[in-house]
């Protein structure tokens, strides 16, 4: 089982809702940097939004995830775009990294920061940042209330710590930073730059499993969570949060 899920999500470009523009658009919220910003993304994942920023910034960036794949893909990429002194990856787990206290600059987190919880995520991260240092992630939010029920049925089983944006601006204000901006992602940054790619994918592994009705149910689940997306998409949304620590 875990062997089709790794095929499925091998070699993709993303591994979550994402696109250039929202990555500029929250490091340009950033004021007054140093030059050479030094930067830890977590949750990296295949690298986009790390190498994204390090097309923004003349800085350096530590690279995080705990799945070797994504940082030797990565590694390639690196290479390929004469980063290697600017990017470096670090396999860890992003429940008991291991930096000095106040290494950082930024902390960035696309996509990832759910895994640890947005709460525990903000406030074991923030001992890694400088003083005045900003913290960034994208996290999935509740839009609107009262959703239909079964796209309510869906995200209490998928994801039922959930917030609704005033509840994450409330654990923001808790942890103790300040928020800087917060946006939402476009649609487009799910249904052209994550579902899209994942989606030819398993179109064309459904060939190759049509005999194993347990590799065929994993199929289905990935086009079940991207049609209710597309149904549900008002409901329910990745939000970037732009966070500078209060001190
Ligand atoms: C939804 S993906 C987002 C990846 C990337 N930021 C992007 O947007 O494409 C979440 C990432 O977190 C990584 N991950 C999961 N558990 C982790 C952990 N305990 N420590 C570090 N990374 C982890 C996964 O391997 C995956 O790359």
């Amino acid at each position: 089982m875990a062997d089709i899920f790794f095929e499925i999500h091998a070699d993709n470009p993303r591994e979550g809702p994402g696109d250039y523009a929202s990555t500029r658009r929250a490091f340009l919220a950033l004021k007054n940097l140093p030059g050479k910003p030094a930067i830890l993304d977590i949750g990296c994942g295949p690298g986009k939004q790390t190498l994204d920023l390090a097309q923004l910034t003349q800085g350096s960036i530590t690279a995080v995830d705990n799945h070797q794949p994504y940082l030797t893909r990565l590694d390639k990429m690196v290479i390929s775009r004469r980063l290697q002194k600017r990017v470096r990856t670090v396999k860890a787990d992003m429940f008991s990294l291991n930096f000095a206290p106040g290494s950082f600059d930024i902390i960035w987190s696309e996509g990832a920061i759910y895994i640890i919880g947005f709460e525990q995520g903000l406030v074991a991260w923030k001992k890694f940042l400088k003083l005045k240092g900003y913290i960034v992630v994208s996290e999935l939010t509740r839009l609107k209330a009262n959703p239909p029920q079964e796209a309510k049925e869906f995200w209490e089983g998928a994801y039922p710590a959930m917030h609704d944006t005033a509840g994450n601006l409330a654990i923001i204000a808790r942890a103790g930073y300040s928020l800087v901006e917060h946006f939402t992602l476009p649609e487009s940054a799910w249904l052209e730059e994550y579902y899209g790619p994942l989606q030819a994918k398993v179109e064309k592994l459904k060939p190759k499993y049509k005999n194993d009705p347990a590799a065929l149910k994993v199929l289905a689940a990935e086009d079940f969570e991207r049609n209710s997306y597309q149904k549900y998409s008002a409901y329910y949304g990745y939000v970037f949060y732009i966070m500078k620590q209060a001190g």
